[in-house]
């Protein structure tokens, strides 16, 4: 089948402004998107920019918006899309080039929740163990690839008054250390998320769940996070 791809271009060392540039490709229903784009580049169009690595929803690189709706192109089939479809960036970010965005901002956030183990003791010979039980609390946000799919349709984060608002990607990976039993920083971890742009910055607009290419519960996830918060203060933990 022939589907048409109408592709986002903007080149900010040579261009004045975005424009649209549409390619017509061949392809099976069984395709994935992503090989349609990889085909423009190898057959059509070499200075088509856009990231990807792992091609099988892996590494999180490929995050863009399709239709209007941020995912990843390697996780969409061609048989599941329409003739023509839209390819864009990830809003909220800054475009690089063409589909290629800053991402710093996203991971300057990401890296101000602290992610990583928090331990007052020094590890025992062979590791530090965990309940199977313990372990299952973990299971959903350990499998976040950090596309940024989700905070780039946060409408907080979309919102220029709100930007700053850390984003559900972040609160995420917090949800990760917050709840896992081998952690002692959750003092610590509760007072740096305790503030609006913070936590308590998510209105529970559920977009991120929405688009979450990883089936994430991330407004649960974050609903859990605000409530530990609030018992972290109290000291009923
Ligand atoms: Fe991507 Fe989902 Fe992780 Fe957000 S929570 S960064 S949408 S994998
Ligand atoms: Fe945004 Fe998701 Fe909260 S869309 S407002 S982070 S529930
Ligand atoms: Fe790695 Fe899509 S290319 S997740």
């Amino acid at each position: 089948m022939a589907i048409r791809l109408k592709v986002f271009r903007f080149d900010p060392e040579k261009d004045e402004k975005p424009y649209y540039t549409v390619y017509a490709v061949n392809a099976g229903t069984t395709d994935r998107l992503l090989d349609c784009l990889n085909r423009i580049r190898w057959e059509q169009d070499p200075t088509l920019a856009f990231r990807m690595s792992c091609g099988h929803g892996v590494c999180g690189s490929d995050g863009m918006r399709i239709d209007g709706i941020c995912g990843l192109p390697c996780q969409r089939l061609v048989g599941s899309l329409g003739p023509e479809v839209l390819i864009e960036p990830l809003p909220v970010f800054r475009v690089i080039k063409d589909l290629v965005v800053d991402l710093e901002p996203f991971f300057e956030r990401y890296r101000s929740i602290k992610p990583y183990l928090i331990a007052a003791v020094p590890p025992p010979d062979d590791e530090r163990r965990q309940s199977p039980e313990d372990a299952r609390l973990l299971e959903s946000a350990v499998r976040c690839i950090l596309c940024a799919c989700c905070t780039s349709s946060c409408p907080v984060n979309q919102d220029p008054e709100t930007a700053q608002y850390v984003g559900p990607a972040a609160l995420v990976r917090a949800f990760r250390y917050l709840f896992d039993s081998r952690d002692q920083g959750l003092a610590e971890r509760a007072a740096i998320l305790d503030h609006k742009e913070g936590a308590w910055g998510c209105r529970t607009l559920w977009k991120c769940t929405e688009v979450c290419p990883k089936e994430i519960p991330v407004t649960n996830l974050i609903g859990q996070i605000k409530r530990r918060i609030h018992e972290t203060k109290k000291g009923t933990t």
